[in-house]
């Protein structure tokens, strides 16, 4: 008898890196396989369900204006419930560290579904950092019966808490068979996207290219203003160099970027972009700033440095290796850091290494034989 998986997401980087699992398992035929997303984000969510054509059974269609997390968390619980009771999955899959991973880790938990935990093991072992993720996957560990960990530290973190080993299994991060799928997709020939146009229109590609994104809940304020304050900066002392910054749609984000970058002539605010644009771009960059934790993963199989605008880490693994440096939330180093990679060389070259310790693009491969031979 197959058996039947229900896969649960709601955020966009969630929804990029549970595509290639929703993508391989509803080719098996050895599982039912049902698609439901909470809808946390709405545009952002759906361009990714757009580009890997992944259309979900059950649409919660939770987002709100500025939601708070105690409503959030609220109505997701309280929404898969019928969804839980209508599919009565053997398995539940949920990914990382946002609200959707944690509530609906506790709503699987109320059904008797056993509970896949993909991305597990990420650990600062700091409750407030980052906020509130931190505190969501070590939740989410705490319910999950299955833990597919990325690398081996995040193995080490699960045992450090007394999780079963015979329970874990290191898989590679899924983003990069997300990557893989999108890279080859994107550089197709008969590839046509209008985004992508519309950036080689507004670029100049002659220059060096600076990504940046940012959005963590504990930069929100002071943090956003310091880093806002670097760019200013980097973008007048260095006028060879365009910034682009696709800003992300949180009210908390969108309002203190707009008001404090706009209508400087070599910082371009855009709306954010569609995955398939968003790595195009990152493939043209030179250098990316962010606090994204998608992003740092991605960056090293592009051979991208990344300057992390954070105070600490879950994935020390690209830090570690020298492709990824923590600059923290200091406007000074910021520009340091900055002026370092734009203007000598070697450092760059150094930095610019194609490794990637997140993943060979074979996980959602481990993760389905390991369920099959559950
Ligand atoms: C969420 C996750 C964070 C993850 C990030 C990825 C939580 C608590 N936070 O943060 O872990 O790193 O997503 O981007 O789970 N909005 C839109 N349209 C969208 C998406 C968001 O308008 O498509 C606006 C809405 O006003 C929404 C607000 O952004 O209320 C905040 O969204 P929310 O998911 O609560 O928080 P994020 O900051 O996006
Ligand atoms: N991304 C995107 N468009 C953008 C910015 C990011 O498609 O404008 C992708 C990026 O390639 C990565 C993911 O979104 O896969 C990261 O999401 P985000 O930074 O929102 O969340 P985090 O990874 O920090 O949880």
């Amino acid at each position: 008898m197959s058996k039947t998986n229900l896969i649960v997401f709601g955020t966009r980087p969630e929804a990029i890196k549970m595509a290639p699992l929703v993508q391989k398992f509803l080719k098996n035929k050895n599982f039912e396989t049902k698609v439901c997303v909470t809808a946390q984000h709405r545009e952002m969510l759906d361009q990714v369900l757009d580009f890997f054509e992944i259309t979900p059974d059950f649409d919660l269609d939770l987002m709100r204006p500025n939601q708070n997390l105690y409503s959030l968390t609220a109505t997701i619980i309280e929404n898969m419930k019928s969804v839980l009771e209508e599919v009565n999955p053997d398995y539940v899959y949920v990914h990382g560290d946002t609200t959707t991973s944690m509530a609906v880790g506790i709503a699987a938990f109320y059904s008797g579904a056993k509970i896949c935990h993909v991305e597990a093991g990420l650990r600062t072992f700091d409750r407030q950092y980052p906020f509130p993720e931190e505190f969501n996957r070590q939740l989410t560990g705490k319910i999950a019966d299955y833990h597919f960990s990325p690398t081996e530290l995040s193995k080490k973190n699960l045992l450090v808490e007394n999780t079963k080993e015979e329970n874990i299994l290191v898989t590679g991060n899924t983003v990069i068979d997300a990557l893989l799928y999108g890279i080859e997709k994107v550089n197709a020939k008969n590839f046509k996207d209008e985004e992508i146009e519309n950036l080689k229109l507004l670029l100049n590609f002659q220059k060096k290219i600076i990504l940046v994104t940012g959005h963590r809940r504990e930069n929100h304020g002071d943090g956003l203003i310091n880093i806002c304050a670097a760019l200013k900066t980097i973008a007048q002392n260095n006028p060879e160099v365009d910034i682009i910054y696709p800003v992300h749609l949180n009210p908390n984000v969108k309002g203190p970027v707009n008001e404090l970058l706009s209508g400087i002539e070599n910082i371009h605010l855009v709306a954010p972009l569609a995955y398939p644009a968003f790595i195009w771009l990152m493939e043209k960059s030179y250098l990316i700033i962010t606090d994204s934790g998608g992003i740092q993963e991605e960056a090293p199989s592009l051979g991208k440095p990344v300057l992390v605008t954070r105070t600490t880490t879950e994935r020390p693994e690209a830090v570690e290796e020298g492709t990824v440096i923590l600059v923290g939330i200091d406007s000074n180093r910021i520009i340091e850091e900055t002026d370092k990679l734009l203007n000598n060389i070697e450092y760059y070259n150094g930095m610019s290494m194609l490794h990637n310790p997140y993943g060979d693009g074979k996980a959602t491969e481990r993760i389905i034989k390991f369920i099959e031979a559950l």
